[in-house]
């Protein structure tokens, strides 16, 4: 099927931007794409210049949370090729996180018409290195004017887009956090819904008052499983070479699309993975007795960074890596993969 948009130019030309000062999140396109979702079926899109909503007091997804995202990338290589990587693995997330939450799914070729015509229409936001990137924002919510609990009838799903450098310019020190939890089995932990983070957020003061930037979340039920960071899935390197992350098993943390292709790069570079349960004891016993050597996260957003502490019940427990460390190592490989000097699934790559 085809999609017919419906286009509206912005009034302003394109502004100038500084590319090695790019903030995370603030500065955004000119232009966003809008689709429909009424009466049993896709019916509206279009592309409009970015504006603010006006929405009714009872718009559903404001009282009862029918609200997911999805954060994906698209860059341009030194030789003008641009592109957004793994698109179809994150419109196959925003699909699994929509029926989750009773929401209709949003089919492949609209979102891919969709973005293909804001990126034509934002040419001017593709960086000139990888070491910058177009951070695109898919969003999805409930928007029946409703006040009562049942699943929304209408939906509004629209794509906008930033430019962004680095997401964090500082080093990172984790704070584990062993009251509150972040998802429990047969809940929401493995789909990108907004409500995920809003329940999150407490733990960010306590871990600003420990020094640190993030939160390492536990399981909910015994307070012993390593999940997730705050804003991405987390890594271990051990002495001997293996490196683990957790299971996706338990369906409490997020299928990182970094988190998937880092593993794979680290697999086709000879690096012996475990995707498994880790306790916070192993952890801590690890960087104690020195047979965990390294922490990192992975995230579009973030992409690879090292982790520099945890904090745990009231301990800091320092990580002094020996360079050149997995997490580099890591950095590059997915950086080469990005640059085209690399491939691993050509499919990866969605040209423009
Ligand atoms: C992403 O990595 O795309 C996220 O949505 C996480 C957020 C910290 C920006």
């Amino acid at each position: 099927m085809s999609w017919l948009i419906s286009y509206e130019a912005p009034a302003t030309p394109p502004p100038a931007l500084d590319w090695e000062r790019l903030p995370f999140g603030r500065i955004f396109s000119q232009h966003i794409a809008l689709a429909y979702f009424q009466n049993g079926k896709w019916d509206e899109a279009r592309l409009q210049p970015f504006q603010d909503f006006r929405l009714h007091p009872a718009t559903h997804a404001l009282h009862y949370g029918q609200a997911l995202f999805e954060g994906m990338k698209a860059y341009q290589r030194p030789d003008g090729t641009r592109f957004v990587f793994r698109l179809e693995d994150h419109a196959r997330r925003l699909n699994l996180s929509a029926a989750r939450l009773s929401m209709p799914p949003i089919p492949l070729d609209l979102f891919e018409t969709l973005l293909r015509e804001l990126l034509l229409k934002e040419s001017y936001l593709f960086p000139p290195t990888l070491k910058q990137a177009i951070y695109i924002r898919p969003f999805y919510f409930a928007t029946d004017p409703y006040v009562g609990v049942r699943t929304s009838e209408s939906y509004l799903f629209a794509i906008f887009l930033s430019p962004v450098g680095p997401y964090y310019t500082q080093p990172v020190a984790a704070y584990v956090e062993t009251e509150y939890s972040r998802a429990a089995p047969g809940g929401t932990g493995n789909v990108k819904m907004a409500g995920n983070y809003a329940t999150a957020l407490i733990s960010n003061a306590r871990a600003q008052a420990a020094d640190c930037q993030v939160t390492l979340w536990l399981d909910a039920c015994e307070k012993r499983w390593v999940e997730e960071f705050s804003t991405m899935n987390v890594f271990f390197v051990w002495k001997d070479g293996r490196v683990t992350t957790p299971s996706l098993e338990r369906g409490t943390i997020l299928a990182g699309v970094t988190r998937d292709t880092i593993l794979a790069l680290l697999q086709a570079a000879g690096h012996p993975t475990e995707a498994r349960d880790i306790s916070i004891q192993e952890v801590i016993e690890g960087i104690t007795s020195g047979t965990l050597v390294e922490v990192f996260g992975t995230g579009t957003a973030a992409t690879v960074i090292p982790i520099t502490a945890l904090h745990y019940q009231g301990k800091r427990y320092e990580l002094s890596a020996a360079q050149p460390t997995i997490a580099e190592k890591a950095r590059a490989a997915y950086y080469s993969l990005l640059a085209g000097e690399t491939t691993l699934q050509p499919d990866w790559i969605w040209k423009i």
